[in-house]
């Protein structure tokens, strides 16, 4: 077991420091070797330091061995100065892959277990947009190096996928390839021969619409699935729907040389904010990521079999139905995490 494992905790604005610190006191109950500090990023942060993303919480985001980010407000409207922190942070560290898995709530149907890998550094979230006579372009950027490595960890991530669910590997590459020939042909392309190196992975293509189709339809047909960064986006935001909202979807952003950012989907959330409502399932489930990301597969099949019992049993969250507190969820998971 490594030795004083380092966690840096962004909790950010709104409902982001009710559920990082709600997750937080869980995982250090579970795993009380971690070590933890925090950092500041985000709306208010930017108000006060006149930095979304302050150099200090970059560097100390460099030294950790795992981050876990709550949620940033972002400004209506242009604001000279302020950038989105977990665009910056995506763009300083690095972190070129997206995983968002998705799966149905106990005993509901459709039956689905699936994970998007999005590509992260790219696509149509290049910051390339200039005018035009009458309007603006927009650049959507695709590499060939881009969407190699992102192939790579989808066809590694098929076959962590298929030993948890025991289905066989299977990866389906979604594009627009039949409209756009040369960016999303390269893309697919490249996904196809990278795939083509693993010998017993299934692998198939879907065009993008046809797969939000199948998404809504029958989703239990899909087990690991990779794209662009704004398909990814879109479809994965289509599945957090299915598997039951925001308030349980959680993500991982990986990059380079092990480093990692664990984060739920959903954002700040000013409308709940301050009342102590919020549900941190999703911040619980991206600790599990985080926990399967330090290797730390006893802990994290502990945390994640209690979320689900939870998740059957309650206490509930009001944004399913029930009446319970942030705390009270996250105390009744760490109680059973525990036991
Ligand atoms: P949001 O995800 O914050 O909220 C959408 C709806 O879902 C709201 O009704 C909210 O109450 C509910 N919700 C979200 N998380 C919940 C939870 N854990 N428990 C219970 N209900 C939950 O998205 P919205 O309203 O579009 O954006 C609010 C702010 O968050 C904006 O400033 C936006 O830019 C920012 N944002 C930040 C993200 C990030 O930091 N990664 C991601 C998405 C949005
Ligand atoms: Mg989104």
């Amino acid at each position: 077991m490594p030795t004083s494992v380092h966690i840096l905790l962004i909790p950010g604005d709104g409902i982001g420091p009710e559920v990082v610190h709600a997750a937080a006191h869980v995982l250090a109950s579970i795993a009380p070797d971690l070590t933890f500090a925090q950092a500041e990023a985000g709306w208010d942060c930017f108000q006060r330091q006149g930095t979304a993303l302050p150099a200090l919480t970059l560097e100390m985001a460099r030294q950790a061995n795992a981050i876990l980010f709550g949620a940033t407000q972002s400004p209506m409207g242009e604001t000279p100065g302020y950038n989105s922190p977990i665009l910056s942070l995506r763009k300083e560290l690095n972190l070129f892959a997206n995983l968002r898995p998705a799966r149905n709530l106990p005993d509901s149907r459709p039956e689905f277990d699936l994970l998007i890998v999005r590509e992260n550094s790219e696509g149509l979230y290049s910051g390339r947009e200039r005018p035009i006579p009458g309007g603006f372009i927009a650049e959507r950027v695709v590499t060939g190096v881009a969407s190699h490595r992102i192939a790579q960890i989808a066809c590694e991530q098929a076959y962590v996928q298929s030993a948890r669910t025991g289905r066989r590997p299977h990866l389906t590459i979604v594009h627009k390839a039949n409209v756009l020939k040369k960016s999303d042909g390269l893309f697919r392309t490249n996904c196809l021969e990278v795939a083509a190196a693993y010998s017993d992975l299934l692998v198939d293509e879907l065009l993008v619409d046809t797969a939000a189709m199948w998404l809504a339809k029958d989703p239990g047909r899909f087990d690991v699935l990779v794209t662009t960064n704004l398909f990814g986006d879109i479809l994965s935001d289509l599945t957090a729907g299915l598997a039951g909202g925001l308030g349980l979807a959680p993500s991982a952003n990986l990059g380079a040389n092990g480093i990692a950012l664990f984060e739920p989907v959903h954002g700040s959330a000013p409308d709940i904010a301050g009342q102590g409502i919020a549900n941190p399932i999703a911040a619980l489930r991206s600790s599990v990521m985080l926990l399967q990301h330090l290797r730390r597969m006893e802990e994290a099949t502990r945390l994640e079999t209690a979320i689900n019992t939870v998740l059957q049993v309650g206490p509930h969250p009001r944004d399913m139905g029930g009446r319970a507190t942030t705390t009270e969820v996250a105390n009744a998971v760490k109680r059973l995490a525990l036991a």
